[in-house]
């Protein structure tokens, strides 16, 4: 199905927000990474400054950059007004408040569209859908999906998110999904299916708290290794 800019909302994390969601080590960040559904996120730019190249797909990238931060000016407003009527649905210790949470937003995606150009030339961003990946087997030892799977449940079928795990799964060693809570904040219907499923093809499956919460009582992720790795 072709992505319309107009039915994205291209909010983007920071790479200290990456960080807490996925418990990510010293150590990760010397692996091979791919992050699924990056979108605007600063994660691989923020890396990049550092050093560190990862991998982030998404089908927002066949915009461009002005055309991507234009999107997040005139959608933002209606969002941060549903955020400001809920208010209290979410956990204010990372971000202070709905302004503190829409200046973190704006400044990941200000250090995205400064690397986006740069990060396409260099294969940094690379234009693709799950459950559909561009690489060989085992390409990457971690592939990262933060605020897609479970979260969009009401979007995408179980089998979407069968065949997109499984697919991650093809590329790379290890996969971590956050977060397991859908829009309206309770637990995604699927996660017994997927973990039975992927138990079944000899995966372990974790579910693991982390250091991150911003819809209350999301601060958990799946892990998802081979059994014997
Ligand atoms: C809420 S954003 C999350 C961005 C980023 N991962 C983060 O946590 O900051 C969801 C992203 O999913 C992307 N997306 C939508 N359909 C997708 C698909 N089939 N495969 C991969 N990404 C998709 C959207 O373009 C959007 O950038």
């Amino acid at each position: 199905m072709a992505t319309k800019l107009d039915q994205v909302v291209p909010f983007g994390r920071s790479l200290w927000e990456y960080e807490l969601i996925f418990s990510l080590t010293e150590e990760d960040l010397t692996k091979r990474i791919l992050s699924c559904a990056d979108g605007p996120a600063s994660f691989n730019a923020e890396l990049k400054q550092q050093g560190v190249t990862v991998t982030s797909v998404d089908p927002l990238y066949q915009f461009s950059g002005p055309e991507i931060a234009q999107r997040f000016e005139d959608c933002y407003e209606q969002v941060f007004s549903q955020i400001r009527n809920t208010v209290d649905d979410f956990s204010w210790i990372y971000h202070r408040d709905p302004d503190d949470l829409l200046k973190n937003r704006r400044r990941a995606l200000q250090s995205f569209v400064q690397d986006y150009e740069q990060g396409r030339k260099e294969a940094r961003y690379i234009i693709a859908s799950l459950p559909d990946l561009p690489f060989p087997d085992i390409s990457f030892d971690l592939a990262l999906c933060s605020h897609f799977l479970f979260l969009y449940t009401d979007h995408f079928t179980l089998e979407f998110h069968l065949r997109s795990i499984e697919e991650m799964l093809r590329v790379a060693g290890e996969v971590r999904i956050f977060p397991l809570l859908t829009l309206s904040g309770d637990y995604s219907p699927y996660l017994g299916a997927v973990s039975d499923h992927l138990c079944k093809q000899g995966y372990i499956v974790i579910i693991e708290p982390v250091a991150y919460e911003l819809q209350k009582g999301g601060n958990e992720m799946m892990r998802i290794v081979k059994a014997g790795v």
